[in-house]
């Protein structure tokens, strides 16, 4: 299954961003495509395979996993003399897949992934109990760039269903262990393009101790209502630009967990779902980090927070260096959250609070406006021992929404500065 196609300058490009070059735009997307396509320049060999070459049905009926099972195998071993090795998964066919864990390193220098048609997940949940977390999984395979106008659809309902019963009866609010759909861990130099992903029963996107990745063009959508389905969650990596998506999910838009840094989220439609957040901190483990976070050009609309900061009490490290600019709200609920005293329902006891928590500092908001669906419209919650210093607010006005008659600013050991900001915020100078 070797093929002979132009790929010199296609290369380089893709290189180009793995090793950081800035923005991934149209322009170069579309050139990227073109030199695939098209023989104009340089030929060298990659390898290519399909799906259908190993028996893949695509009929959405028969399980197709021992196909990509096998597939990915080939690919993996693929020795392309340091080229791109690329696997299709064609449009107009839909393939039901059971777990799949696609597992490098590999030999080739990078794979290409181009993911026409649509994945789904089995209608069971029953493969919950088997400590499986994930439903497709990549774990370290370097310079993947997994790209098409496909769907990847987790068909989420049914996992969700089983959360939502119990609270019904009053009784705990416990969800039965759910798969994130989509997850990569160690994977250097990952790029995602232009796929749409739907109803994953929990987070749609994980990332995981990857550097230099880039996120563009995807569209994440399930219901309002569906618990914990973030759109993308990224923990431990570094260098990760998440550009020009449309987002709307049941939890966080884009969550950033410890561990992280260099994290660029731009031109990002969030809504609904609950807005664009750091943390929580101190989550798992005692000591959690984040810094160099930039959130830019933004749009938050009927979100039930907008950006937001959360820290565990009684932990430590920090959060620092954090930007939100050019940022437009409609309607959203809670758009400028800080809060150093945060609680999960169930895990820690209520009432009881623990001394210390995660510093954070050099945080600036600018050129944030819109329209806020509750009256408490800036709420910095921070400790008394450990605080927040160096806030910055320059250039916001947020006003009150609809059945929203006034908007404020509650702050609590917050310190720094406030210019041209609206509503007032009085903790700040
Ligand atoms: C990330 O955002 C910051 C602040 O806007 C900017 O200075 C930096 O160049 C951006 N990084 C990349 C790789 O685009
Ligand atoms: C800002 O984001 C929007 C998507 O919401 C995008 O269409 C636009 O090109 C971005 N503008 C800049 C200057 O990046």
């Amino acid at each position: 299954m070797q093929s002979k196609l132009a790929f010199g300058f296609a290369l380089s490009l893709l290189f180009g961003f793995a090793s950081g070059n800035g923005f991934f735009s149209e322009e170069t997307i579309s050139a990227f495509n073109f030199g695939l396509e098209n023989e104009i320049f340089n030929e060298q060999v990659i390898s290519s395979f399909s799906v259908m070459d190993y028996g893949a049905t695509g009929n959405g009926q028969i399980e197709d996993s021992q196909a990509f099972h096998k597939a990915w195998k080939d690919i993996c071993n693929a020795n392309a003399g340091g080229e791109i090795v690329t696997l299709e998964i064609p449009r107009g066919k839909t393939f039901l897949l059971n777990p799949l864990v696609f597992q490098g390193p590999c030999k080739a220098k990078a794979i290409h992934i181009q993911l026409g048609g649509t994945l789904i997940a089995p209608l069971s949940t029953s493969w919950a109990n088997e400590g499986v977390d994930t439903w497709i999984q990549f774990s370290n395979v370097d310079n993947l760039y997994l790209d098409g106008d496909g769907k990847i659809d987790g068909r989420g309902s049914i996992w969700w269903q089983s959360c939502m019963k119990k609270s019904v009866y009053g009784i705990l609010f416990v969800c039965k262990r759910r798969p994130v759909a989509l997850h990569f861990n160690n994977c250097n130099g990952l790029q995602l393009n232009g796929l749409t992903h739907l109803n994953s029963p929990r987070a749609h996107i994980s990332i995981k101790n990857c550097k230099d990745v880039i996120v563009s063009d995807l569209k994440i959508s399930a219901p309002d209502e569906s618990p914990n389905t973030d759109g993308i969650d990224i923990s431990d990596s570094y260098n990760v630009q998440i550009l020009q998506s449309i987002i709307g999910t049941g939890d966080d838009c884009v969550a950033i967990n410890g561990g992280s840094s260099f994290i660029n989220i731009t031109g990002v439609v969030c809504g609904p779902g609950h807005g664009i957040s750091i943390g929580s901190l101190g989550d798992v483990g005692d000591y959690d980090t984040v810094e160099q976070v930039h959130v830019k050009n933004c749009t938050l609309r009927d979100t039930q927070n907008g950006v937001r900061i959360k820290t565990f009490q009684g932990r430590s490290g920090y959060a620092r260096k954090i930007s939100f600019e050019q940022i437009v709200l409609s309607n959203a609920r809670n758009p400028i959250i800080i809060n150093q005293f945060y609680q999960d329902k169930g895990k820690l006891s209520k009432g009881i609070m623990k001394a210390g928590a995660i510093e954070i500092s050099d945080v600036a908001y600018s050129d944030i406006r819109g329209t806020s669906a509750n009256d408490q419209a800036i709420d910095l919650r921070c400790d008394n021992v450990v605080g927040c210093s160096n806030i910055v607010m320059r250039n916001i006005d947020i006003t009150p929404g609809v059945d929203c008659p006034k908007t404020y600013a509650v702050c609590n050991n917050a310190h720094g500065t406030a210019t041209e900001t609206q509503p007032r915020v009085p903790c700040l100078s």
